[in-house]
């Protein structure tokens, strides 16, 4: 049950000044870029830096570099710096690693994810540039966590482009440290008729995720394998009808997911297909029904959502019933944007449905313990020792004997997980 706190109003927006050399690295973030490998992006206002990385396992020694790509781009009256992409790897796995980019300036150091479980994601949608946003990275980075999963709306740049450099800015102490990935929101799009008609061109140039590697033609859709989980970032804002490239990429993505080998399949997407906050009703409809029941027939886990500025977690459901094989639908669109918390929930039609649902700022967490059991939590920000408000422990779809006609995950896995390992 959701308790009765009240937050404060939103806070103001955060410009993150650029106060280094324009050929010092700024903006620096690092993605999961294909098995062991990592891609480091960032931003210099320098044309002339390469696009190389050192990088090595102690600091200040770097035993070994890469060179990558750049690209650039405007909009209106706006060009962008020189954004860098360098993939480095192979990696060692829960190894840190020491890096300096194009050359100069300071070193920055990320880990890499374990190779077996537990593995830990931080997730959290719908982020911007405020005093909430700088609440909510700063309780993430209280404890450690292995990636950074974050449903859409980056920026809130909204067409303004100095924005994303401020964003880009506010996230490096955290980005350049742990694997962010992402997926688009609402706020990403930027379109403009005529000039930009396809819209994305920021979030593209700046946030490319390894789409290639999974057979996504897309940077709008794509998913990743890391210990044990499969994971599926959908595209609320590229077609999703049977037609689409996307419906055939997700189908075709699904048909090589290998429960044995990654028992958990999590989604991403922005847009919640259920919500019963007043904020975006039925703004994810079309999509859910387009891509539900292939989500449902695969058995996915657990739906992560944005877009709303609030949290709220669903039951297993299908088709607006609970269903004990459908996926757990949460929203976790409360990261801390400038436009402030979705207040008004409406009056539960089936309060079976709808587990727990707030109106806070925060972020969640998924541990996964083990192929048939991983933790879900969620951590207000105003609790000052990042007290769980909402938390529970799920069950892997993939080894429940009921919904799985192939049994693929076997009796003995259901034995592994014990109390010790929470
Ligand atoms: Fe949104």
């Amino acid at each position: 049950m959701a308790d009765v706190y009240r937050r404060p109003p939103v806070g103001s927006k955060v410009i993150t000044p650029h106060q280094r050399t324009d050929s010092d690295p700024q903006q620096v973030h690092v993605s999961l870029a294909g098995k062991d490998h990592i891609q480091v992006t960032w931003v210099t206002n320098d044309k002339h830096v390469p696009s190389v990385v050192d990088y090595g396992t102690r600091p200040g020694e770097y035993a070994a570099s890469a060179t990558g790509v750049h690209t650039s781009y405007r909009y209106l009256f706006y060009k962008s710096g020189k954004i860098h992409h360098v993939k480095i790897g192979p990696l060692s796995p829960k190894t840190v690693y020491y890096y300096r980019c194009g050359g100069q300036g300071q070193e920055f150091s990320f880990t890499t994810p374990p190779s077996s479980y537990p593995i830990e994601f931080v997730v959290a949608g719908d982020l911007g540039q405020t005093e909430w946003t700088k609440s909510t990275l700063s309780q993430v980075s209280k404890s450690d966590y292995d990636v950074f999963l974050l449903p859409g709306d980056l920026s809130y740049a909204d067409t303004t482009q100095p924005l994303w450099d401020s964003f880009g800015r506010l996230v490096e102490p955290y980005a350049s440290q742990r694997p962010w990935m992402v997926t688009q929101g609402n706020h990403e799009v930027e379109s403009i008729p005529i000039l930009h008609p396809r819209g994305f061109k920021a979030y593209n140039a700046r946030w490319p995720m390894p789409y290639g590697e999974s057979g996504s033609t897309s940077n709008l859709y794509y998913s990743f394998d890391v210990v044990g989980a499969h994971i599926i970032m959908l595209g609320s804002y590229a077609k999703f009808d049977a037609k689409s490239d996307q419906y055939k990429w997700l189908q075709a993505d699904l048909a090589k997911v290998d429960r044995s080998v990654t028992p958990w399949l999590i989604v991403l997407l922005h847009a919640p297909w259920y919500n019963t906050n007043v904020a975006h009703k039925g703004e994810g409809e079309a999509m859910r029904k387009a891509l539900e029941e292939v989500l449902y027939k695969a058995r996915v886990d657990i739906v992560f959502a944005g877009h709303v500025h609030a949290y709220e977690r669903f039951t297993r459901i299908y088709d607006n019933k609970a269903d004990p094989c459908g996926p757990i639908y949460i929203t976790i669109g409360d990261g801390g944007n400038r436009e402030g918390l979705a207040r008004e929930f409406e009056k539960l039609k089936d309060p079976s449905l709808s587990v727990f649902r707030e109106s806070s700022f925060g972020h969640g967490r998924l541990k996964i313990i083990n192929e048939t059991h991983a933790h879900w939590s969620w951590h207000r920000n105003d609790d000052e020792f990042s007290k769980q408000a909402d938390e529970i422990l799920i069950e892997n779809l993939a080894a429940a004997r009921t919904c799985n006609a192939d049994n693929t995950v076997p009796d003995e896995a259901q034995s592994k997980f014990t109390n010790d390992e929470l």
